[in-house]
């Protein structure tokens, strides 16, 4: 089924030494075309495929999350990613539980608050940070990956499983899910612009625009598509009161991207009508505020 290679993320900060496969230490390879954007209802919730919970315990704060098999869900061996194809949302990342971590400390220490907010997770996977954002009072959180299957086997039970047992009778957000490429998910999005920063005027679903708060964990490993991810942040961004919170690796090996390169792109953003301050509010969570 797949073409293209399968490799492995390694961190700049890891001491394990680079041993990943495929096209690392070139240039990226020309992908397939993206699977179509689709919404998924959460009833579409995958039961023939074979989902374990587990805890995870994040320096106190319990959640719960699924566990499956990428080769029962995509016929794929133990790849981390396929570029393309399967872009890694099955697997937990260490750079999602440091969002939580620090959205965390964020709320603790009244510089964040969910409470009443519009919140688009990108590349979710599991979506442990949109799913504490939903426990934290947000009003709607929708939560978008690459593959539709990674929403039905594993982000839609691990929202149901957390949100069940910790949200009874408080109302619980509005969660919904979008799977779908950077490039043209904005189409699907309820909140999304068409065009980049242009959030005064509605969106042609004929709702107020812009997200509240936008979080994305281990998505700028690939230089091309994070700026598809970046020009995405731009049309979803509430503006001028939206924050954007990124985490991700310094650097990933093979495939270039990282948060200094990331960053490197955002500098060079001058063209644009609208910019962002940047700070680390983590040693790999970085916030993005417009100005
Ligand atoms: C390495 S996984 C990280 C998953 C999760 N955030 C975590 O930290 O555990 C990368 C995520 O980015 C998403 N992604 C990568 N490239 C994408 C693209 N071109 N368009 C849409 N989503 C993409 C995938 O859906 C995948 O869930």
């Amino acid at each position: 089924m797949a073409t293209n290679p399968s490799f492995q993320l390694f961190s700049s900060s890891n001491d394990t030494p680079n041993l990943s496969l495929g096209f690392l230490d070139s240039s990226e390879p020309p992908l397939s075309p993206p699977p179509p954007s689709i919404e998924v209802l959460s009833s579409e919730v995958s039961s023939a495929v074979k989902c374990t919970v587990e805890p995870v315990n994040l320096d106190g704060l319990a959640l719960l999350k699924g566990r499956v098999s990428t080769k029962e869900v995509f016929g794929l061996p133990n790849s981390d990613l396929v570029p393309g194809i399967y872009e890694g949302g099955l697997k937990l990342w260490e750079g999602s539980l440091d969002l939580v971590k620090a959205l965390r400390t964020e709320v603790q220490n009244g510089h964040l608050s969910f409470e009443g907010k519009k919140v688009l997770e990108l590349g979710c996977g599991h979506g442990l940070p949109g799913i504490f954002a939903c426990l934290e009072g947000a009003a709607a959180v929708h939560f978008q990956d690459f593959n539709a299957e990674v929403l039905r086997c594993l982000t839609i039970p691990n929202v149901n499983v957390n949100l069940s047992e910790k949200c009874q009778p408080d109302p619980v957000a509005e969660t919904r899910f979008f799977a779908g490429d950077w490039g043209e998910i904005h189409q699907l999005l309820p909140h999304a612009c068409e065009s980049e920063m242009n959030l005064n005027s509605s969106s042609e679903h004929g709702q107020a625009t812009g997200y509240d708060v936008i979080l994305t964990a281990e998505t700028i490993y690939s230089i091309s598509a994070q700026r598809n991810l970046y020009g995405l942040i731009k049309k979803c961004m509430s503006h001028p009161h939206g924050v954007v919170y990124v985490a991700g690796k310094k650097h990933y090996f093979g495939v270039g991207g990282g948060t200094r390169q990331f960053l490197s792109m955002l500098e060079k953003d001058v063209k644009e009508q609208v910019q962002f301050f940047y700070h680390f509010v983590a040693s790999n969570v970085i916030l993005l505020d417009p100005f």
